[in-house]
């Protein structure tokens, strides 16, 4: 992220109005007289947000910000899931669906607020029991079922740092993630059900603990009854068996607002993915802000946010945002093309879905399918319907508004980040939207699109997407990585660089255009060249290996490899095979290359790295841009 990035906009003109219903009807009101009364008095902004949760200790200052580390809702003592749970069932929500779920074989589950505080409080107990403490870390590694949720809030309760890794990633990458953390205790599932099939996830997790000396334990949710799987060893535990006996009160532990709340494994430019931190009293009010202006969430709504809570989208805008306002979330480990591409339209018709989150990847596989899917629905339950994970290019944009949202629904396309852990930039509801375009920074952001040297570009200008000042939700720490979190505020210089290339339109809407490192996003999952290069070279054939991303219609990305074979070892179809096998077994099956091609050389610079870039402009038939630095 070192060059200045040259790109000038032609503007198009079109925007798309909702109906003056929705602005006047909305939490925020009028965009720019919110952004306004923000900008006047940004920690007033933020104070009075927080009021609206409770507190076991009120905060001394609002934030406290010595660049580049930010203390928010300073000495305040709470703990997140008291807010997520115990607010509602002492208010008016006891009663109301907290989660509705459903499985691929249609059967369903209700959690009311009385019943999830009652099931995360026996499973916290049961944490409790076998001796995990405040600051312990425990890796969850689940399929979309309550019990991850469960397992999730548990931790939270009594101060445990959860670490959930998406059940998509193969034994290495677990294993990694379980030893950096230093992982105490992991949960799992038996089984994972996708597309009628059940995917075995339990050897996975056990080969991943082998050589992981931290993990204490192994709890397993069993969901396959007949036979169920064995519990092997003492230190593996049935889920449900700990929590049988087990109070359905449990005392939240009190958390200082810095006190860590979770860690989230993501993908970076080396090989080793950074622990992003995230701390209680700042996300709790961050991602609750967040989930109640961003989707406008009005108290009888049944809200879908179709992702993986193993992820940031899920985390926020799954649990702790949605819970923390005392919504009804539903929840579903359903594809989207299983048993056929109207399966989620069909949900939205029978569970009568008002707020639907989902992905460019998604959005444009169902375009691809066509309109008559969605039109054998009656879609006319859903009021906003938001995207995140990529940049949503005009033609899905105006395809999800026509064909999802009648015309008629808001699209929310919220830019943000595992980092920032709440939405950064969108277009709220009710101001005109732009396909393309993402919007502007939320009341209580500062965006900005900047050169390298950090001054806000000329509107049409291209450059690189920064925050201007400290926020709520923002990661405080890579964990046991420190220096790396610096790096983020020290690239542009008093700025955090987002690693993202934008363009500022005329009138403040920003264009977030991809990634500026080597980070490929493909369906929404952000991969990183480096962690399946390297998976790539501890095969016995391979010498070295490079990694592009190639656009795709569908996915936005694909994964292309360039290899170099040790000598011995010949090119063919059996060895691509072999290799493809041994990436989906080590990072597992998200990070499979599309294309292998067997190179004999490498572009590299005179210090020897590898320039992707070279590869990838050769292969899209472009420009390589500036190549003194080529070795001849
Ligand atoms: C990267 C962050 C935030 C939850 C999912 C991904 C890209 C995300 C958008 C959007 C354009 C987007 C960016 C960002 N991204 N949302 N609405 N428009 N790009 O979280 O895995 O941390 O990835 O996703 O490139 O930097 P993540």
């Amino acid at each position: 992220m070192t060059e200045d990035f040259d790109v000038k906009l032609v503007e198009s003109d079109v925007r798309y109005t909702p109906g003056p219903e929705y602005k006047a009807d909305s939490w925020l009101g009028d965009y720019e007289t919110a952004y306004q009364a923000f900008l006047a008095d940004p920690d007033g902004f933020w104070d009075r947000i927080a009021r609206e949760l409770d507190w076991i200790r009120p905060w001394d200052a609002v934030k406290e910000w010595k660049y580049p580390y930010a203390r928010w809702f300073v000495n305040a003592k709470l703990n997140i899931t008291a807010n997520c749970l115990d607010r509602h069932v002492k208010n008016h929500r006891r009663n109301k669906v907290a989660l509705l779920w459903q499985g691929e074989e249609g059967a369903e589950r209700i959690y009311t607020y009385q019943k999830l505080l009652s099931e995360v409080s026996r499973f916290a107990n049961g944490l409790r029991k076998i001796g995990v403490k405040k600051g312990d870390r425990v890796c969850i590694y689940m399929p979309m079922v309550p019990e991850q949720i469960i397992a999730m809030l548990a931790c939270a309760r009594i101060g445990a740092i959860h670490s959930v890794v998406f059940a998509g990633f193969g034994v290495t990458a677990l294993n990694l993630r379980i030893r950096e953390a230093e992982a105490k205790v992991v949960i799992t599932a038996d089984i994972s059900i996708r597309r009628g099939k059940a995917i075995p996830l339990i050897t996975t997790v056990q080969e991943s603990i082998l050589n992981a000396p931290s993990v204490e334990h192994l709890i397993i949710y069993r969901r396959r009854k007949e036979p169920p799987v064995e519990i092997r060893a003492d230190f593996e535990k049935d889920f449900y068996g700990l929590m049988e006996g087990m109070p359905s009160e449990c005392k939240p532990e009190v958390m200082d607002a810095e006190d860590p709340l979770f860690m989230l494994y993501t993908s970076g430019s080396t090989g080793t993915p950074k622990g992003i931190v995230h701390t209680s009293a700042g996300y709790m009010v961050g991602t609750y802000y967040t989930t109640k202006f961003v989707f406008d969430l009005k108290e009888n709504d049944i809200y879908w946010c179709t992702a993986d809570p193993g992820w940031i989208t899920g985390h926020s805008y799954i649990v702790y945002g949605p819970l923390a306002v005392g919504a009804t979330v539903f929840v579903t480990e359903m594809t989207p093309d299983y048993p056929d591409p109207g399966i989620w339209w069909k949900l939205i018709e029978e569970q009568k879905i008002n707020v639907f989150y989902t992905a460019p990847t998604a959005i444009r596989m169902f375009m691809k399918m066509g309109e008559e899917w969605p039109d054998r629905y009656d879609l006319h339950s859903l009021r906003i319907i938001g995207s995140v994970g990529e940049p949503l290019n005009p033609e899905a944009f105006v395809w999800y508004h026509h064909a999802i949202g009648k015309d008629r629904c808001p699209i929310v396309d919220t830019w943000w980040q595992t980092e920032t852990g709440m939405h950064m930039i969108t277009t709220m509801v009710g101001e005109p939207m732009r396909p393309g375009f993402a919007g502007k920074a939320v009341p209580g952001v500062i965006a900005d699109v900047v050169d390298k040297e950090g001054n806000s570009v000329p509107p049409g200008t291209g450059g690189f997407l920064a925050i201007k000042a400290p926020w709520p939700a923002m990661f405080r720490t890579v964990y046991k990585n420190d220096e790396r979190y610096r790096k983020y505020w020290e690239t542009i210089d008093g700025v955090y660089a987002a690693g993202d290339l934008a363009v500022k339109g005329r009138d403040g809407y920003i264009m977030v255009l991809g990634r500026a490192d080597d980070i490929i996003i493909v369906a929404g999952h952000n991969i990183g060249t480096a962690e399946v290069e390297s998976a790539l070279v501890s095969h016995s054939a391979v010498a070295e290996a490079a990694v592009i991303g190639k656009p795709d219609p569908v996915k936005g990305n694909s994964i292309k490899a360039f290899v170099i074979l040790r000598v011995g070892n010949k090119p063919g179809d059996k060895l691509m095979q072999d290799l493809i096998y041994h990436v989906r077994m080590t990072l597992g099956p998200i990070a499979v290359p599309h294309e292998i091609e067997f190179v004999d050389k490498l572009p590299k610079t005179r210090s020897g790295k590898i320039m992707r870039r070279v590869l990838k402009a050769k292969e899209l038939g472009m420009d390589p841009g500036d190549i003194s630095t080529l070795e001849e």
